[in-house]
């Protein structure tokens, strides 16, 4: 623990002798001197011949020129050695040896690591020292041991509600391996959509995803990307509910009579597989066989969350199967339901992994239990035997800010009890995006940079759990990992752009900075129900989940320097100023004029601001009336508006809270 905050407070501090990593290394020692990164700067692979470790070179080199700008014309003298001892598994392999060794000198940077996944991360770690210094570009002098703390490391994204095409599926596995996670979990069918070509039966893509959908080539092509970025691919075909977009082309699959069109709303449907027709189990052999091969990895998600019986119990011929088999409900009918496919699974060389749901008696041993409802679930799974991952904590589309991920540990909570074998058989966890509120443009904001603080939680000993230190090296990393290709930042500016309608944007970006999109349970508005159709345009699709602002503004009014009261007195300013050039701009347009009240609150705090900011600078008392009023202001303006939140309330909510003490 202390260790950690030692080397964290090293290096935080102005002077770091270390740019900030994450996730943090189990072990860093930093060196002196620098080793610098020219344009003469290149990499030598020894020990082993492997095609992904020879394109993971070539890959960070080019990524190396572009995140410093400086064009590369490899010199002779390899810049960095990479001794690697074994390729190990071709395809990345559950519990293979992910550990390695770092070290920079100002003679050169060498990593050694037992197997190419190791090599891998090693050579992110490199990429991450890189910042620019008195004299160009260099990488700190630094020894580094690392390995894992958890070995399952995921992200699963939702490509079934909204579609995501493959370059963002492609671009976010970059920024995966940047951050060490190394589970793809791709969610690839839903209610609202059938996301891979068929050969057996196509009616499942043509009738099931409005054309949008990956060619098994485009699998294929996907599962060897994430390969070559040491990532695992566990494809998620969600049973026997979740199943709408199934039924379209093949309603006999169903429990009730159809016909069934794609789901267009959000929420959960009743649609489901029948469970009781042999039939039913003939398709799942014939279409399970024809995806497995697709799909390396042993494991395979069956999904199996949220089955509503109702269909179940309304169907005669259901309710009679189930009293012949002694089938008491539909939790029994699922378990029925949950054998039949694992059996089939099994023939075809896979692992059955499913959402919790499936933890019933008689769930078939070796099955993995993915938590979501709650951290409870797992710790049952995995003292009934059974490996278990978690998700519940980890819900990105919920936009909670990163440091509520962050306090969630794999093995606290429930988990907290377990003994030693029992708590060895929790691999790791997932952090989840699902696709209600997301769309091409806005899904890589919904992920990054928050997945980074839960890839360090997965990554890193227990022990490094500093918050404010985890905030300061994302807001670095987040910029960092743009260099792979995702577009959480970029997207930004683009978006504000459109909400200003052609206008210069400042007025619509500092009202942006200063606001929350709000997930899943948020996105509610009046009289109106949203569909895949609707088009995520608007303030709540562009503001980012956490806002960097306020976040820094935050710190500045507890901490109060003199720097810092100047740097609030910037922002109130600022925004009690907006408002004027914002309410011109908003008037006709329909994106903005819904903003306009929340414009007017975010100038009002600023008034506030400034108010507090005096009567702090002052050692004045404000009066009694003048404090309870804004108190309660601000706790109006802490309700959710316009599917935001208006993160600007909390830094003047501290300032109001400190003048409210009493003695002052
Ligand atoms: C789930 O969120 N329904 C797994």
């Amino acid at each position: 623990m202390l260790r950690y905050a030692l080397l964290i407070t090293l290096l935080s501090g102005a002077h770091a002798a270390v740019p900030p990593l994450m996730p943090m290394p189990a072990k860093v020692e930093p060196g002196t001197g620098r080793l610098a990164i020219d344009g003469g700067f290149s990499a030598a692979v020894s020990g082993v011949i492997d095609q992904r470790l020879d394109s993971a070179v070539r890959r960070v080199t080019a990524r190396i020129s572009r995140q410093t700008g400086v064009p590369m014309m490899p010199g002779t003298t390899p810049t960095l050695r990479v001794e690697c001892s074994a390729r190990g598994a071709q395809n990345p392999t559950l519990g293979e040896d992910e550990s390695y060794q770092l070290d920079v000198s100002s003679d050169g940077a060498r990593i050694q690591a037992p197997t190419v996944a190791g090599a891998l991360h090693g050579l992110e770690t490199f990429s991450q020292l890189i910042v620019p210094g008195a004299e160009g570009f260099e990488a700190p002098a630094v020894h580094i041991e690392d390995r894992p703390r958890f070995q399952w490391r995921g992200l699963m994204l939702d490509v079934g509600r909204h579609w995501l095409p493959i370059e963002i599926v492609e671009r976010n596995l970059d920024a995966m391996a940047a951050v060490k996670l190394n589970v793809f979990h791709w969610h690839l069918s839903e209610d609202q959509g059938f996301r891979v070509e068929s050969k057996l039966y196509p009616k499942l893509h043509q009738m099931g995803s409005d054309g949008l959908y990956f060619t098994q080539d485009e699998v294929r092509r996907v599962v060897a990307y994430a390969r070559d970025r040491g990532i695992r691919v566990v494809p998620e075909f969600d049973i026997p509910g979740h199943t709408t977009s199934w039924l379209a082309g093949y309603p006999e699959l169903g429990s009730a009579p159809g016909p069934f069109q794609i789901g267009r709303t959000w929420g959960v449907y009743e649609n489901a597989l029948d469970p009781t027709r042999e039939e039913t189990y003939q398709f799942l052999d014939r279409f399970l066989g024809e995806m497995a091969p697709l799909f390396p990895d042993p494991f395979f998600h069956i999904g199996g969350d949220e089955v509503v019986g109702k269909q179940w119990n309304a169907n005669t011929k259901i309710q009679a199967f189930a009293k012949q088999h002694n089938l008491k409900d539909a939790h029994a009918l699922q378990t029925y339901f949950n054998q039949r496919v694992q059996t089939i699974l099994k023939k075809h060389g896979k692992i059955m992994i499913g959402w919790d749901e499936i933890l019933q008696p008689d769930l078939p041993q070796g099955t993995v239990v993915q938590s979501w409802r709650g951290g409870e679930s797992l710790a049952k799974a995995v003292a009934q035997g059974y490996r278990g991952i978690l998700s519940s904590g980890y819900y990105l589309d919920h936009l909670q800010p990163a440091a509520a991920h962050y306090a969630v540990d794999p093995l606290g909570g429930a988990a907290a009890n377990l003994d030693s074998e029992q708590a060895a058989r929790i691999l790791g966890a997932e952090a989840c995006m699902w696709g209600e509120y997301v769309d091409w443009e806005t899904v890589d904001s919904r992920i990054w940079p928050r997945a980074v603080a839960f890839a360090e939680r997965l990554w890193s000993p227990r022990e490094v759990n500093d918050v404010e230190s985890m905030y300061t090296r994302m807001a670095a990393v987040s910029r960092w990992i743009e260099w792979t290709g995702v577009r959480h930042r970029a997207n930004y500016a683009p978006m504000i752009d459109r909400l200003a309608g052609g206008n210069p944007a400042e007025p619509v970006r500092v009202l942006a900075d200063a606001v929350e999109g709000l997930g899943l349970s948020g996105r509610k508005r009046p009289g109106f129900k949203y569909t895949s159709q609707t088009p995520l345009n608007r303030m709540a699709d562009a503001a980012r989940p956490e806002s960097e602002v306020v976040h820094a503004m935050q710190l500045a009014a507890a901490r109060r320097s003199p720097e810092d009261a100047a740097r609030l007195t910037e922002q109130f300013n600022r925004w009690a100023a907006n408002d004027a050039r914002f309410q011109a701009m908003a008037e006709g347009n329909v994106l903005l004029v819904e903003l306009k009240p929340l414009s007017k609150d975010l100038a009002a705090l600023g008034q506030t601001g400034l108010k507090a900011l005096e009567y702090l600078s002052t050692g004045q008392r404000p009066p009694a009336e003048w404090l309870a009023a804004e108190q309660k202001e601000i706790a109006r303006m802490q309700r959710p508006a316009v599917e935001v939140n208006l993160a600007a309330t909390r830094p003047v909510k501290l300032l109001l809270d400190e003048l409210a003490k009493p003695g002052r």
